[in-house]
């Protein structure tokens, strides 16, 4: 058997992977496990920026960050973690500035930083008796609050924690897929992985482990996510028992190629971009009319779906345009300084989308506008953990000894019902360093357990199995159907007639999954035994979705039901949490939302309290 030991091991190479990879391996021995090459990790593909209260541009604070993400996240946030994803942003950006991430910079050598949806500051001039419309009659106005390097700003953050984790002798196991958690007696000792090359599986004995698989944005038709984005942490956790939480909440990026949904950033949107109904109207004018085209994504991706759905998609097609050319933005005066540009600005600002966009769509946005759609993009939900990373067990908030999560696989709780751009690439940085610095205080108080018999025996059998069952019909064929049936059913817009048919269509899809059997039977690169198991994180994953979706009787951020239009604080002001307990539909239970309270002459009130949200 291929035995490791190490005090911590990472699952995943993305930015919460090696940001706490780099922290915890300054004090204890630490490994990297990732089913890709490090710098083909997820994180790459983020594009717009990373957000940060630094005032670099115009005045800012990390309270104006913190109200706008419990306000983005339809205040099903957890209070505490947004402050201190907002204050630690601000250090963790210089950090990785010192580590040599080449931002771009203000004409003063400053980071440079650029509008992005729901990210605001209070309008100076605010009138509430103003006539609507007018300048003076929004109570709050963009900010520029996203650093960036272009559009290519996961890419720099991906490459520049990579070099440093060489630098500092992190272990990489490059292409070893996580197949299973070792646990013992509740509390999480190791991993079981196959390597990719061989076909041989490792086991990996650690003091503490983190999860940082990232999302599972594959289990939709059209999503902006790579084919490796398929949620194999949180539900490996899952089946062993752990909750998922907030996992309804899964955000729609409002502007994906059509058809393809390749991300085309919401920095076009910050930098001045708008987006046109196939009647040539600014249709965000009626949906959020102080911030329009700049309103939080959830609103945007609906507001889409009711241009179309009322006829006036382009050419009567199911899409919209988005427009980036400097006569548009200059018409409607949307540039960030409210000044002139020209393409050449518009250029040297977007470059990545520029080249998507005239290489997958044949469409060159200095000159004409692109058809877009919204695209399954991130999910909010995931493994339940504190501001440590620590995983809760369940909704008393008791931790799982030994098991960290981190970035897009976990649910700390600071995006609620609706993510704000920008601000998952700093929940990675932050959380990920508080994680990878508590792991490595774990692993020096406490010495290696024992290490059970053959932990990789049930994995070994799945395998076996696997391989040696008659070829069947191919994965793809279950795959597409549990992407259309999430897509059309479990999408945008939710009612309990859709959510029903979604759940018995993936509980039918779990039972032929149960009896696959795989075209290629060899070890060396088996990438259908891969994408196979893959598939089985994604049906698991797909249920507890839909349990989720159904059991959630209102519309918050992300999560619209038609048939329970409005949100609804009195029942449903709370995380849920789905749990598996053997065959069957998970149970869906209820975790309250920390909310910060205030004592002002002997009455308490919140800091940040419920309002309706609008733009
Ligand atoms: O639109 C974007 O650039 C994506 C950023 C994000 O999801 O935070």
């Amino acid at each position: 058997m291929n035995y490791h030991r190490f005090d911590c091991i990472i699952v995943g190479a993305g930015g919460a992977g090696m940001m706490a990879a780099l922290e915890s391996s300054r004090k204890v021995g630490t490994a990297v496990v990732s089913k890709l090459y490090p710098t083909r990790s997820h994180t790459g593909a983020a594009q717009g920026g990373i957000a940060a209260a630094l005032s670099n541009l115009e005045d800012d604070s990390w309270e104006n960050h913190a109200y706008d993400t419990i306000k983005g996240g339809d205040y099903l946030v957890d209070q505490t973690a947004a402050e201190i994803l907002c204050k630690e942003a601000v250090d963790c950006i210089y950090e990785l500035e010192h580590m040599g991430l080449p931002f771009d910079r203000t004409a003063d050598g400053r980071i440079s930083q650029r509008r992005f949806g729901g990210h605001t500051k209070p309008n100076p001039i605010y009138d509430p008796s103003a006539t609507p419309g007018t300048d003076a009659a929004k109570p709050r106005i963009p900010v520029m609050r996203a650093c960036h390097a272009a559009d290519r700003t996961g890419h720099m953050i991906l490459q520049t924690l990579y070099q440093q984790c060489i630098k500092q002798g992190v272990t990489f196991f490059d292409e070893f897929h996580m197949l299973d958690l070792i646990m013992v007696d509740g509390e999480c000792r190791g991993i079981v992985a196959i390597e990719i090359a061989t076909g041989q599986l490792h086991t990996f004995h650690a003091k503490s482990v983190l999860l940082a698989t990232g999302g599972f944005g594959r289990m939709f038709k059209t999503s902006s996510n790579a084919y490796a984005l398929t949620g194999d942490g949180p539900a490996i956790a899952y089946r062993h028992g752990l909750p998922l939480e907030d996992m309804e909440f899964y955000q729609f990026h409002p502007t994906g190629i059509y058809r393809l949904g390749i991300l085309l950033s919401e920095a076009c949107r910050g930098d001045g971009g708008v987006m046109f109904n196939g009647k040539g109207e600014r249709f965000m004018d009626v949906y959020a009319p102080n911030l329009k085209d700049l309103a939080s994504r959830d609103v945007c991706s609906r507001s889409i779906e009711q241009e179309l759905r009322a006829g006036r998609g382009v050419n009567g097609k199911d899409y919209v345009y988005l427009d980036i050319r400097a006569e548009t933005i200059n018409k409607y005066k949307t540039s960030p300084t409210g000044s002139d540009v020209d393409s050449h600005w518009v250029e040297k600002r977007l470059p990545d989308i520029i080249d998507f966009a005239r290489t997958y769509l044949g469409v060159d946005p200095i000159k004409e506008p692109m058809p877009i759609q919204p695209t399954a993009h991130y999910a909010m939900g995931g493994v339940p953990t504190d501001v440590h990373g620590r995983v809760l067990r369940d909704t008393s908030g008791e931790v799982v000894p030994g098991l960290y999560a981190a970035g897009e696989s976990a649910c700390v709780s600071v995006h609620g019902a609706n993510r704000l751009g920008t601000n998952s690439l700093v929940d990675l940085i932050v959380f990920g360093r508080r994680s990878g610095k508590d792991m490595a205080r774990y692993a020096l108080d406490r010495e290696f357990q024992p290490f059970p018999a053959n932990p990789e025996a049930p994995t070994r059998m799945a395998i076996d199995s696997l391989l040696s069952r008659p070829r069947t019909e191919p994965w793809v064929k279950l795959r597409d159907e549990m992407q259309k049936t999430m897509m059309d059913d479990c999408g945008v817009y939710r009612t309990e007639e859709r959510l029903t048919r979604a759940r018995d269509t993936i509980a039918g899809l779990q039972v032929r999954y149960k009896n696959l059997g795989l075209q290629d039977k060899g070890t060396v690169f088996n990438t259908n035994l891969l994408e196979v198991l893959e598939l089985g994180c994604l049906l698991d994953l797909s249920e507890a979705t839909v349990a989720s979706a159904l059991a959630r009787k209102e519309s918050r951020g992300a999560h619209s039901r038609e048939d329970f239009p409005n949100r609804d604080d009195t029942q449903f002001f709370g995380h849920s949490f789905a749990t598996k307990h053997g065959d069957g539909q998970p149970t869906v239970t209820y975790k309250n939302v920390d909310v910060i309270t205030l004592e002002k002459d002997g009455k308490t009130t919140t800091k940040y309290p419920l309002e309706i949200r609008k733009y």
